[in-house]
């Protein structure tokens, strides 16, 4: 049985998660992040209705195709607004798949099984080991929801983004500084119709600081001015369309924001 959230010295909450506090400081975590995760629970909240709300109104399109008579119950929705069973059950919606990228202490893959309801499983990776037993840790201790949902996975995240190809309908970028090195995988991995999170720290590159490594890592040269925040933002999303577009894909962005000491998107 896992142990019940003890509210522990030695432990940090964040919404309805808790997890172990690394005094060793070899595990990445980042408490004025707390914006970035809630936002992206606010967002991935109105994706799982969006989707589901999409859903029906395909299968409600569906369903009008169908000649009455040929309806499971013998009604005409039009009249009664009943639903075909055996049409929905053989087009039952999965609950979404979400891939945190880059998970480190697992806070965010916990938070999202444990406050985004209708989620479905939470592959939390990293590539370094002690993030990984410290993500496992994490999961556990937030009991059987979190254990139920949130997978912990040794890997390189892009690898593991290149050999699942459009698997997740949710993807979370949240590197160290960069996410260059990962979008190209990353565009590759979000199945259609799913979303892709993404959050960059390098702000003095992207906002005009050192203009070659903006280049370089992004594809463009910025400009010093009031306005660098939101060239910034523009920067990354051309940057993550570019990486789309040579696999045949597109993006939308849904919303796109400067907080505190970094940017994040959210590209469908
Ligand atoms: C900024 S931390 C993630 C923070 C976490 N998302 C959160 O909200 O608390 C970045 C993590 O990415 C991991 N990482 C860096 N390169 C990676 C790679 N190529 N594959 C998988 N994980 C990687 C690091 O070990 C680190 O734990």
């Amino acid at each position: 049985e896992p142990p019940e959230i003890a509210g522990d010295p030695d432990t940090v909450r964040e919404g309805r998660a808790e997890i172990f506090a690394d005094k060793s400081n070899s595990v990445f975590f980042n408490k004025a992040q707390v914006n970035n995760r809630d936002l992206s629970i606010a967002v991935l909240r109105w994706f799982v209705l969006k989707r589901q709300e999409e859903h029906d109104a395909q299968l409600k399109g569906r369903r009008a195709d169908i000649p009455p008579e040929q309806h499971a119950d013998g009604l005409d929705p039009a009249t009664t607004g009943s639903e075909d069973t055996a049409l929905r059950k053989e087009s039952s919606l999965k609950a979404p798949k979400v891939l945190e990228a880059l998970a480190a202490s697992g806070l965010r893959a916990i938070r999202y099984a444990l406050e985004v309801d209708g989620i479905g499983e939470v592959i939390a990776l990293d590539n370094n080991e002690v993030a990984i037993e410290s993500c496992k840790r994490n999961i556990y201790h937030n009991g059987i929801l979190a254990s139920s949902k949130v997978v912990p996975h040794l890997a390189d995240a892009r690898i593991y983004m290149l050999t699942h190809p459009k698997e997740f309908d949710v993807v979370d970028l949240d590197p160290y500084g960069s996410p260059a090195a990962f979008l190209d995988s990353a565009v590759q991995c979000v199945a259609d119709g799913g979303i892709l999170m993404c959050s960059a720290t390098d702000m003095a590159v992207l906002a005009g600081g050192n203009a070659e490594v903006c280049f370089s890592k992004y594809g463009s040269y910025p400009v010093r001015g009031k306005y660098r925040h939101e060239m910034a933002l523009r920067i990354l999303l051309a940057c993550m369309e570019s990486h789309a577009i040579r696999h045949k894909r597109y993006i939308v962005p849904v919303i796109s924001v400067h907080m505190d000491f970094y940017i994040r998107v959210f590209v469908s």
